[in-house]
């Protein structure tokens, strides 16, 4: 038969992380991981992968978007992303992706695997007319009301290099503040939001093969440039939380 008898994976055999890589993480707020999957199963997350963005129409309200336009834009999508592809194909949670990811996360962040809350989405870049994803911190989207702990495992599903939108980030902005942010365009309507109190030549740029990953925390400074290629970008990330803890007294952000 078919069906899948494996549990999740409780063991940290096989997965790539050591100490020195940990102490790596915690000094820089991010780290390249080697193959966190294997090519047949790359191959397999490539049909879901495209798949799901075929399909986008059927898709629930709020699980396709484009984060670089207006809702309603007609100038098309150019860097549409799925949220919570695990919903419409919950395989995805069965993969040795997922369970490598989610026992990395749970190394990188000192907690147990299981206890970690864990949202995936799977983001775009069209070839040639990808936008780039101007600079950011993923805790600037995150309600200041809750004391974040959390990583993005970031995997592509294409080989990215420079060109087609590999990410760059700045070493050791996680031990920083939230930046001042805003909306791309200065519209409140656009998802997309972007920091310029960033020094672009502190970056660290990271090209990696299909199947390898960069991982990055929730503070991380990070950008990524347009895909410039003949070929669309594919990438699928997972984001792994520490329980929550409300912050009392917080400051709002004007940006939210
Ligand atoms: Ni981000």
């Amino acid at each position: 038969g078919t069906a899948v008898t494996r549990g999740p994976a409780r063991a940290g055999a096989g997965v790539p992380v050591d100490d020195a890589m940990i102490a790596r993480y915690r000094q820089d707020g991010f780290l390249v991981l080697p193959p966190i999957t294997s090519d047949t199963e790359l191959s397999e997350l490539r049909r879901i992968y495209d798949r799901l963005f075929e399909r986008r129409r059927s898709l629930e309200a709020g699980d396709f978007y484009d984060i670089a336009g207006r809702p309603g834009g007609d100038s098309g999508p150019t860097l549409p992303q799925v949220i919570r592809p695990e919903k419409y194909e919950p395989r995805l949670l069965r993969t040795a992706h997922f369970l490598t990811s989610r026992v990395i996360a749970g190394r990188l962040l000192g907690e147990d695997p299981d206890r970690l809350d864990f949202f995936g989405h799977m983001i775009l870049k069209p070839a040639v007319h990808g936008s780039e994803t101007p600079w950011h911190q993923d805790e600037a989207y995150m309600s200041p009301a809750w004391e974040n702990r959390g990583l993005s495992i970031w995997m592509p599903l294409d080989e990215v290099t420079l060109e087609s939108g590999c990410l760059h980030f700045i070493p050791g902005s996680h031990r920083g503040a939230v930046v001042r942010h805003f909306h791309l365009g200065y519209d409140p309507a656009v998802r997309g939001l972007a920091t310029d109190e960033v020094d672009p030549a502190d970056a660290v740029l990271c090209p990696i093969p299909a199947g390898a990953a960069t991982v990055h925390d929730c503070l991380t400074l990070h950008y990524a440039g347009p895909n410039r290629t003949a070929r669309p970008r594919r990438a699928y990330v997972l984001v792994f939380k520490a329980p929550s803890r409300p912050v009392a007294g917080a400051a709002s952000r004007d940006w939210c």
